[in-house]
């Protein structure tokens, strides 16, 4: 039997037929628009489900949404960049397409897909990180998503990691997310290039269009000085968040995904030089967490919601 994932994020929204085996069979993708209202984000998911139905009945349906979901009542609590807050999801989705829909966070959704048939397969426990607008965490322990209570577990984005520090979307201040974010890395570089007018980043965001997520990385590695101290500052406050995710799970593995991810070595290499000097008891014990580039990319979200479904 095959199950539907659906991963619900800002910019679009993304679902997928799931086999058994947790292979996506076919794909498609639709706006988010979150400007339209909630009703209308209800009215892209059914659509979406229409577009990948084609004719098959699934074993069920899940999905995949930032911020705090309830899969108890079906309820969306509060994802403050859809702006939906306390939004009967399960029940608009069901009214326009006859499904009842489970409900995981985003990010905890994408550590189940990561820890079953990705970076953690086979592994003892796993954590992932996603490095994106926001930074999202998802844990999972010997093979079980952690949820918490209610579903609102594993908000490690929003930990603070510095005190009185920059505002968060979500209102407290110095926020993990504020300072790990690609959101946070493009703020530093562009503070930096105003700083240092005659900095190599100038040269690499013309070539690429824009100031990104890959500016700072990609004039560090052509020799520029404060680029090296943008990554450098970066991957500090990065570690520090890291660190207190190693401290408290002990996960056998961390993989991170999202745009900033996607510097590979260039990042995990100082990163875990940071991690292992500040970890608890790091020059001691002799394994050590691993930090890995997640395996499935973008389908993660898909292939989680879908394995929520089955469980
Ligand atoms: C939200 C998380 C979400 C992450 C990635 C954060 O701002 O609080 O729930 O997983 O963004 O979308």
């Amino acid at each position: 039997m095959n199950y539907l994932g659906i991963d619900l994020g800002g910019t679009n929204i993304k679902g997928g037929v799931v086999n058994e085996a947790g292979e996506i069979l076919r794909e498609a993708s639709r706006p988010t628009m979150v400007e339209n209202g909630p009703d209308a984000i209800a009215d892209g998911i059914a659509a979406l489900i229409k577009d990948l139905e084609q004719g098959e009945t699934f074993g069920g349906v899940g999905l995949g949404c930032p911020g705090t979901v309830d899969d108890e009542s079906g309820e969306v609590v509060c994802a403050f960049n859809l702006n939906l807050i306390h939004y009967d999801l399960r029940g608009a989705v069901k009214s326009r397409t006859g499904y009842e829909i489970r409900l995981g966070n985003d990010a905890n959704v994408a550590a189940l897909a990561e820890a079953t048939v990705g970076a953690g397969k086979g592994a003892h426990s796993t954590v992932v990180i996603t490095l994106g607008t926001g930074v999202g965490c998802g844990v999972v322990l010997e093979g079980k998503m952690l949820t918490g209570y209610t579903g609102a577990a594993s908000e490690l984005g929003h930990m603070v990691i510095v005190e009185d520090g920059a505002k968060c979307t979500c209102g407290r201040r110095g926020c993990f997310e504020v300072y790990a974010s690609a959101t946070a890395l493009i703020r530093m570089t562009r503070e930096a290039m105003a700083a240092n007018p005659k900095s190599v980043m100038y040269t690499v965001a013309q070539e690429n269009g824009a100031v990104d997520g890959r500016t700072a990385f990609t004039a560090a590695e052509r020799g520029d000085g404060t680029a090296a101290e943008v990554v450098h500052e970066y991957v500090k406050y990065l570690a520090a968040g890291v660190t207190n995710v190693v401290n408290i799970f002990f996960p056998e593995i961390v993989a991170f995904s999202g745009g900033v991810a996607n510097q590979g070595e260039a990042l995990l290499r100082p990163l875990r030089e940071e991690v292992r000097r500040q970890e608890f008891g790091g020059a001691y014990v002799k394994r050590h967490t691993k930090l890995v580039p997640c395996t499935l990319g973008y389908q993660a979200g898909i292939i989680g919601a879908a394995l929520l479904a089955k469980l």
